[in-house]
Formats: structure tokens, sequence, C-alpha cells
């Protein structure tokens, strides 16, 4: 069944909030329902909109797979804690690194993510908790991505004709499904987010294994995190979209105290969108990318080569795989 976008001039956060809350309580009915909470901006709205419907019967998890961006668990417990929210933490860095191991293929890639995370992890956390619902934050521009065979989101399943229920053993509820980014901001600022939480820049679900080409190994991520601290710092004034680092393959020769040192290559992306469906590269000023090559260099070790994308989306899209 297609779905029916609702555009940001037809939406109505109030009435938005009470529809789905009173959906998502009778579709749960008396049991207990989980959801993944990542950071995201879906991801923070979906936890607010279920616990505004089902309150404790809401089991919301942070599942720390390893390819989290730096302090993420911590950072996004505390902010939930403030809000009221109790937030567990799932230790689940070994289902991540050993379903990745030896995958280069970009989409055997994020299959595994989403079998670690649907089949591994939440089907644990669902026999545990005894909970017959998933909540999650799918977005239409997800749902398009998927269907049009350009990228598996991790979390799209239906609309591939894939039953949850007989794939995992439990149902997805997807409040959120209507709406892009903008749409969703908009709902996580009706829904008493902070502004740090509803204007943070997208992150994937599929965390920074989708900034990583070729094999996913906890040195890499080790070294994408390390530079996407670096980006987020000296890129968040701009007001883009989204910015991030990404780890290549291939190294490249440099140099370094005197001696050669085969290196390793980053790439940074910066963009301008209002939905992710189309995108443009920043025009960042010369010395703005001056500074990340500088600090990258310096501050992540073995990294010879920073260089700045300057495609737009399509033909490029904004992750890397
Ligand atoms: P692409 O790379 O397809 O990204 O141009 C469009 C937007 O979607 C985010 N993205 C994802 N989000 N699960 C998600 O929840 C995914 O598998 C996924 N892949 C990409 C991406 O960060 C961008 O904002």
């Amino acid at each position: 069944m297609a779905v029916k976008e609702i555009t940001l001039e037809n939406f109505n956060v109030t009435e938005f909030i009470e529809e789905k809350a009173k959906e998502i309580a009778s579709l749960v009915g008396s049991g207990v329902a989980i959801n993944a909470l990542s950071g995201g901006v879906d991801s923070c709205a979906v936890t607010m909109l279920g616990h505004k419907a089902l309150g404790d019967r809401l089991k919301t998890y942070f599942i720390d797979n390893g390819i989290m961006r730096e302090g993420e668990p911590g950072k996004i417990k505390a902010l939930f804690n403030s809000l009221g929210v109790h937030i567990e933490i799932i230790d689940a860095q070994d289902d991540f690194f050993n379903a990745l191991k030896g995958l280069t293929d970009p989409e055997e890639k994020r299959e595994a993510i989403t079998q670690a995370f649907y089949k591994d992890v939440f089907g644990k956390l669902v026999r545990k908790s005894g909970a017959k619902h998933l909540l999650q934050g799918t977005i239409l521009t997800d749902v398009d991505e998927t269907v049009a065979g350009i990228k598996r989101q991790h979390n799209v399943f239906e609309q591939l004709g894939i039953d949850p229920q007989k794939a995992f053993g439990y149902k997805i509820v997807e409040p959120l499904i209507q709406l892009r980014k903008d749409g969703v901001r908009k709902l996580a600022a009706g829904l008493g987010l902070p502004e740090s939480a509803y204007n943070r820049i997208p992150f994937p679900g599929p965390a920074l294994a989708t900034r990583v080409i070729g094999e996913v190994t906890k040195e890499k991520v080790s070294v994408v995190r390390k530079a996407t601290v670096i980006v987020e710092e000296e890129l968040s004034s701009t007001g883009a979209f989204q910015y991030m680092a990404v780890l290549h393959q291939d190294r490249v020769t440099g140099m370094r105290d005197g001696k050669r040192d085969f290196g390793l290559q980053i790439e940074v992306r910066c963009w301008d969108s209002i939905d992710a469906r189309k995108a443009t590269p920043t025009k960042l000023s010369y010395d703005v990318l001056c500074k990340l090559a500088d600090r990258i260099v310096a501050e992540v070790p073995g990294v010879v080569s920073v260089t700045y994308n300057i495609t737009k989306k399509p033909p490029s899209t904004i992750e890397v795989i």
C-alpha cells in the first residue's frame, strides 16, 4: 500500500501527536512495546511519542553497537533522563562486528546490520520483555530509496514484501512513515525535545559503518570516529543539513617526519538539503577546508590525505555506502 505523504505545509503537529498516540495505544493494547533509541531525530521523536502513548509500558533501549559516534550512549541517556524517560544501554558490539566481518559489498554490509539489529538484538529484547511490538522511526525518504533499489535502508521491510512478524517474531509500528526530515524536526520540537535534539544533523541507523568503505573493523571505525569529532566540531556553525567524515579503502603515499608513510585517506562531505532527497555540497570557505585538513592529519593517526566532496545528490548520495 502506497504511503500518503504529509508535507510540511499540511502538517498539524498537535493533531498528529494526539492521533498517533491513540493509534499506538490501541495497537499495543495492554501489552508492552520496545523501541531502540539511536539519538537521531527520528528515533528521539518516536521515543517521546511512544512514551506519551504508553508511559512505562514502552521499554526504550540504546543499542551500543560499537559503530556510534564518540560518547553517544552516555550523552543520549543523560538527555532522556533529563526528560524523565528511562533508557537501558545494551552492549551489542560483538553482534555487530561479528556480523560485519569479511564483508565489503555495501548492500551486504547494510543487510548484515539489519539482521544484527532485528533478528539478534531486538529478537532477544522482545523475548526478554514479552513485547509484541517494536516502535521505530522509519520516514518516507527511507522507504523511497529502498523501494527504488538505491540503498537498502536498515529499517524498511513491509515495502519489500518482508513480514516482520514472520521474519523476526514481532510487529513493527512506524508512526512517522508519512513524514520527511523537515516534518520530523517540527514534530520533535512539538514533543518537547530540546533544540540540541531536534536540530541535530541526521545520522543513519547503520551509523559509522556507512562511512567506512570496504570491510568494517573496530580499528577503522575508531579512525572514522576520531575524524567525525573534528568534522562535527568544525562544521556545526555552518548550519548545513549534514556533514561527515568517510574513511576510504585505498591508501596513498604520504610522508611524515621525513619518512614514507603509505597512509589513510579521509573524505569530508558537507551537504545543503531540505529533506535529503536532493543535496548540494556546501560552499565551505577555503580556510575552513584547510583547518579541517590540518586538524585531521594532526589528530587522527595514520591519515595522510583529506579530500572534500563537490558532487551533488544525484548522482551522488549523502552517505558513501
Ligand atoms: P543517502 O545516503 O541515501 O541518505 O543519500 C539519505 C538520508 O538518509 C540517511 N540514511 C539512513 N538513515 N537508515 C537510516 O535511518 C539507513 O540505512 C540510512 N542510510 C542513509 C542519510 O544519513 C541521509 O540523511
